[in-house]
Formats: C-alpha cells, structure tokens, sequence
C-alpha cells in the first residue's frame, strides 16, 4: 500500500535533495510537496522530477491553518518531513517577526493538522522535523552538542528554530503525537540561495567581487554535504525511534577565513586563474550582530544507532559544489536579479 508523505519547504535548498531522496528511492510512497515559493524556493531544483508518477507539487503557505486543511483534506497523509522555515540568520536579524510566523506560528499549524487528522490512530505515523544545531547556542573552542545540551538559542532564526523544537516536544507530552526532531550542522551543495557564504563567495568570486567576511573570520562551522544531511533524514525517517532526537554533522569544523581560502584555491583552478587571484577579493566587513562563535556537532548517537557516515570528503563535496555553480549559469542568474540585489545591497551596503 502507498504511503503518502508531506515535505514542507521541498523547493528550497535541502528540502529538493530531501525530495529527489524520496521521490526516487521509494516509488511505493506519494510525496506531496508544499512550498510557499518565497524567495528561497524555486521549482527549477526539482526539474527532474516533475513528470515523476509519484510526485505532486502544492503551492501552500504553512502559516493559513487554512490551507494546509485543504492538502490534508486531499490527500490521506501519513508522515510529515517538516523543512519549510525563513532559515538566514542575518534576514532574522532584521525581520525577526517573518521567522516566528513561518517557524513557529507554521509549525504549530502543521502540529494541529496532524493531531486532528491522526488522532484516531498514531500508528504508522510520525511528524520529523529538520531543526538546526543553532538552537543549542555557541561553543568555545571546546566540546560539542550533544542531543541533551541545553537549549541556549541566540539569534531571532535560532529562537524561533528553538520554540518550534519545544512545540513538537510539548504536542508529544501532551497529545503522544508521534515526533522526532533532527537538528543539524551547516550544509552546502548545489541548489543553496546565494545568501549562503559558500554559494555566495563563488558567485562573487565569478563576477570577480568583493568576498565579505565577518568580522575577522574567526568563527567556527561544521559544515555537510547536503545529500549526506538528505541521506541521515532518509535513515532517521525509517530506522529512528518515535520520541527521539538525532544530531547529524559533519565532524568537518572550519574557520571561515580558512574554509573560504580553501574555497578561493579551487575557484583559481577552475577559472583558469593565477593562484593567489581569487583571495585578493577575500574583505574584512563589519561582524554580523550577536555572531555565534563555534558550532560543532557531535553525530555519535547517529553514527552508531542508525550507522550513518557522510559519503563524501569535505574536499569532494566543495569540488561537487564549485563545479555545479559553475555549469548552472542559468540558475544562478535567474534568481540573483530584483530581489536579491535589494537584499544585497542592503545587507552590505554599510558594512
Ligand atoms: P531554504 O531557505 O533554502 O528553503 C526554505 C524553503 O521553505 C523554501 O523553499 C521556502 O519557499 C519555503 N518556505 C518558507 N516559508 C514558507 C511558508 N510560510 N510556507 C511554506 N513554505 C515556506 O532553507 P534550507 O537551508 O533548505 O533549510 C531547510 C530547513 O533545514 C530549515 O528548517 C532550516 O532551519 C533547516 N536547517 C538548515 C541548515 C542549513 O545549513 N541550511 C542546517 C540545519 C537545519
Ligand atoms: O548551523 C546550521 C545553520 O547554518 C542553519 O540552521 C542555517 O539555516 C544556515 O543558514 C546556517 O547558518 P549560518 O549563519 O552559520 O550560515 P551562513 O552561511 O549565513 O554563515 C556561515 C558563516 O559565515 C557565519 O559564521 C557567518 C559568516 N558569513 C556569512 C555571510 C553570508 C560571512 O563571514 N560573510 C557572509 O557574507
């Protein structure tokens, strides 16, 4: 019997890995993207899929209880793989309202619907959401989280990430709603909005622009192929306990002035450039507010319980990465005119 399985935030960056995972690997199930196509999604990350006999598309905003009654008075679902989110923590920094609406007020829309609809039987179903390590706060230089570190969130997107997190615990307390939350280090690969530092500093590099870093580049990530955080929440999904929390990461940390050192060598060599030429672009600009120092996640629980390792070095994964933006011209262009350039120059502007 068909499974059908609702992806929220499916045209975004890692909802259309996490999609094309699905779509592809389980022709039995029938996945049901929802996405409000903001700025971030865009269904040309799913162009090979749209012809796929198991798979629908629904232009839906998580935020009107409204419609999402109306998918799931269409379709009969049965999970729920909740990605959709306003996800860059400098937009939170100054529009920290669209992130409680989309984050939490969505969130608890999605958590109402399932309890509605499922409430005569749990069995068979679970809510999963994709959480970020930001919720956990910010490292030193030592120690990792771990799936009990305490909640310490400290930027409008992490406490937001944070307060949905605490719904989907409270609906399991209270209702028994089946749930499991997985929260994540950084990820980069094909298909991220260039807002990103990784997908931003090669598409400036191209166009030959100022490479913008924070501050003096110290802060520390963890960084993950994304198909590698696609394959975990595939696993999570089948094999993990209802109830449970999983932390997926890269055990990959890297300052940013080195990472995009690294990032600036490749770009010399693909562009056909002097070695040296791309780091001259690499700018000091003022630190972002609030900046988080270090995340570092520890997957152990995951690693172990679930056997998962990430299938790709971080060198691959960056090669993947700069060889993918660089055939993709198209897609780059398509969505770096009117809006982006706004947020650009107002981000950047001052800094
Ligand atoms: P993204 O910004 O690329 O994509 C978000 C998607 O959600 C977009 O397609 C957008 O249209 C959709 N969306 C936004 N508001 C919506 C609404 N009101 N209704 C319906 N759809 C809406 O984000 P991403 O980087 O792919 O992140 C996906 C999820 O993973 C987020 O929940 C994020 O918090 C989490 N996460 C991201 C990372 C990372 O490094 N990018 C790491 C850990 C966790
Ligand atoms: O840790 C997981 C989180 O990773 C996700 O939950 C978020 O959705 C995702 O956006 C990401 O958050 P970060 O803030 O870490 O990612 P970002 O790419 O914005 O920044 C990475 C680091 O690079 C961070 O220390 C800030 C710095 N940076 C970023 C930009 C955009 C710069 O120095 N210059 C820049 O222009």
């Amino acid at each position: 019997m068909k499974k059908t399985l609702l992806i929220t935030g499916g045209a975004g960056f890692i909802g259309s890995h996490v999609v094309r995972q699905f779509v592809t690997n389980y022709p039995d199930y029938f996945i049901v993207n929802i996405d409000k196509l903001t700025y971030a999604g865009n269904l040309e990350n799913l162009k090979d899929l749209e012809d796929a006999e198991n798979y629908r598309f629904e232009k839906i905003d998580i935020v009107s209880p409204a419609e999402i009654d109306s998918v799931f008075n269409r379709y009969k679902v049965d999970g729920v793989i909740h990605l959709a989110a306003e996800s860059h923590v400098d937009r939170s920094i100054a529009n920290p309202l669209d992130f409680v609406f989309t984050n939490v007020v969505g969130t608890v829309n999605l958590l109402n619907a399932c309890l509605k609809n499922w409430k005569s039987n749990f069995q068979g179903r679970l809510f999963y959401h994709i959480s970020t390590d930001e919720v956990y706060g910010s490292l030193d230089q030592g120690g990792y989280f771990i799936e009990s570190t305490p909640y310490d969130p400290k930027s409008p997107y992490s406490a937001s990430k944070a307060s949905s997190d605490h719904f989907i615990r409270a609906y399991s307390n209270t209702y028994k709603l089946p749930v499991i939350i997985s929260n994540c280090s950084n990820n980069y690969g094909p298909n991220q909005f260039p807002e990103k530092l990784i997908p931003l500093a090669i598409n400036n590099i191209k166009n030959n622009k100022h490479i913008p870093i924070y501050g003096k580049g110290e802060n520390i990530r963890d960084w993950l192929y994304v198909i590698d955080h696609a394959r975990a929440i595939d696993l999570i999904f089948h094999r993990g306990t209802s109830g449970e929390t999983y932390n997926i990461g890269g055990n990959n940390e890297w300052q940013n002035i080195d990472l995009i050192r690294l990032l600036c060598k490749v770009m010399d060599k693909k562009l056909d450039k002097a070695e040296g030429l791309s780091a001259k672009l690499i700018t000091y600009v003022k630190d972002r507010a609030g900046h988080d120092l270090r995340y570092a996640i520890d997957s152990g629980k995951l690693r172990q319980e679930l056997h998962w390792e990430p299938s790709v070095t971080f060198e691959q994964g960056l090669e993947l990465t700069v060889d993918w933006y660089l055939n993709n011209e198209e897609w780059i262009k398509n969505i770096t005119t009117g809006e982006y350039e706004k947020y650009y120059q107002t981000q950047y502007a001052n800094r």
